[in-house]
Formats: structure tokens, sequence, C-alpha cells
């Protein structure tokens, strides 16, 4: 049963000029532009696709509104799809469509399904740093992205009521293991064929429930900047960031979506394999960001010209 990452993400939305707007501006590719639907996609090939809010095409969801309304993962094979179609179709809300896909809806009614993976990690020359005793940039400035290009869909989170029962299915039911938690209020999930630190987060927190964010590898430090610089004269609002996770060690921008909740630039989040040791964290806003700005470029633009 060999999940191996994200492949779609299926948002409902009210307007696709703005969801248009938004996705190019933050880098991915438009591949569809019908009345019914939009598709853009990373290079890799994940996939965002968008529908109107009242499109019957669309599972239901746990909140009204722009949300995301699908999360469909891919598998290594149809070996590891039909094993997912037997796990699951005990299940009443299993079903499997005319091409193939396993349909199902997990215990916080989170609409989920699974296909053959379309995605094709991309091979990129790595960054070269420079750092003390270990000069490896010699004579050449570092690299000055005007805007972002993720490669790679890295992980989507909810916010969830039944935290520990939803982490059973994705770890009992379909093979996820935990990286790590924030004990009693988050846990972070990988499935067996992604060493992502996270490709799932889910989190219960209040009476909080439903899409929170979807994040994107970007190639470094440098693209996190230069895209969410970008996107801000764009117009387009921080949610929080730049600043850095201690947990999964990846530096962020998260800006707010209106297409639902907020979607991520990430850098160096930690790979992980077999030997991973997952922890446990007490979850406070230190353990959230190590480090963060709270609204953006704005503040940033207020230290630049020394305004308080
Ligand atoms: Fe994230």
């Amino acid at each position: 049963m060999q999940i191996v990452g994200l492949n779609t993400v299926v948002y409902g939305v009210d307007d696709f000029d703005v969801a248009r707007r938004y996705w190019t501006d933050f880098g991915l590719q438009l591949v569809m532009d019908a009345p019914d639907q939009v598709i853009f996609c990373t290079p890799e090939g994940s996939q965002v696709h968008m529908r109107h809010l009242a499109d019957p095409m669309l599972a239901p969801a746990p909140v009204a509104g722009p949300t995301v309304r699908q999360v469909v993962w891919g598998v290594q094979d149809q070996a590891a799809l039909d094993d997912i179609a037997a796990e699951l179709g005990q299940d009443a809300s299993t079903r499997i469509d005319d091409a193939g896909r396993v349909h199902a809806t997990d215990p916080a009614g989170h609409a989920i399904a699974f296909e053959v993976s379309g995605v094709e990690p991309l091979m990129q020359p790595p960054t070269v740093f420079n750092t003390p005793g270990h000069a490896m940039r010699i004579n050449a400035a570092a690299q000055i992205y005007p805007r972002a290009y993720p490669s790679h869909m890295s992980h989507v989170v909810f916010a969830v009521q039944n935290l520990q029962e939803t982490v059973a299915f994705y770890e009992k039911r379909l093979g996820f293991r935990v990286t790590d938690s924030y004990t009693g209020s988050g846990v972070f999930l990988r499935p067996a064929g992604s060493a992502d630190h996270h490709n799932l987060f889910l989190l219960q927190r209040g009476d909080a429930v439903g899409f929170h964010h979807l994040a994107f590898d970007v190639r470094d430090i440098h693209e996190v900047f230069g895209g969410g610089l970008f996107m801000t004269s764009r117009g387009w609002q921080t949610h929080i960031g730049p600043g850095r996770h201690p947990v999964s060690s990846a530096y962020f921008w998260y800006f707010k979506n209106p297409c639902g909740g907020a979607a991520e630039y990430d850098f160096d989040a930690d790979i992980c394999d077999d030997r991973w040791v997952a922890r446990q964290f007490v979850p406070s806003a230190e353990a959230f960001a190590e480090w963060a700005f709270p609204d953006g470029v704005q503040r940033y633009q207020g230290m630049q010209t020394g305004k308080a």
C-alpha cells in the first residue's frame, strides 16, 4: 500500500478570475482553463484543480465557502491502488470512478482519493552556500529570484475535532507514519513512500475544522524571499512569514489564499527515512515558529525606512 505523496488538491472557489491570478502569481503553471474547471501544475506534475463552489462534481467539505474539497494521493502502482481499494472498500463512502481512482472520506469528513502517481520528482542543481570554513560559491553572487516557481507540492494541513481517530485512520489503514507531534494538538504524518518530513499535518485547536494550508517547496531560501516579495508586490496578503519552523526545520512564507486557507512557500524541510525517531513537542508559539514576521513584508519595509 505504498502511497508516495500528494498528486492533486481540488478547491471549490467563488471567483475563477481571482483564483487564476493568485496561482499564477504564486508561480504555478496554468494547464487547463475551461468554463467549469481551472487546473494549475508544478514542474513535477502535482496539480491544483479549481471548480465553482456549487459544482456538483465537488465533494462536500466540513466548512462552507472557498476551501479544499478533495485531496488526491498518488500511489506507486496499480497493485498499491488495488490494496487501498480493498482496505477502504468496506467503508460506505468508498467508490471507484471511471478512471479507476479510489474515492473515500476520512474520519474528519475530508474527501480523499487515490490514483497511480503522475508526479516525477524534479532533479535540480543544488544551491551552494558559503559557510565558515567551507567556501563553495567563489567569485559569484548568489541568485536573486524576481519571483518563485515552486517545484514540489509538499504538504496539506487540516484542523480536525477527532485528532486521534483521524491519525489512526491514516496510520493503520493507509500506512502513514508519524514523524513528529505536538502533544495533544497536532500530528505530522508522511505516507510510507515519501521521505518528506510531512505530507499531512492534522491539528486540533479549539473548535476549528477544515482546511488550513497547502505548502510547496521552492529551491532555496533566496526563492522564499523572491516569491514572498513578488506576491506582496502583487497585492496578496501575508498570513505569516517569512519565518522558520523549528519542527521540520523549514523556512516559510504563507499567503492568504482567496481559494481558501493559505498557501505556503517552504524550503529546507527535513527529509526522513526509516531511521527517523519521532519527537514530541509541547505546543507553543515558539514551537510553531522559531522566528517569523507576523505581518510579513509591511513590517519589513517599516524597518527599512526606520518607521515603527
Ligand atoms: Fe506548512
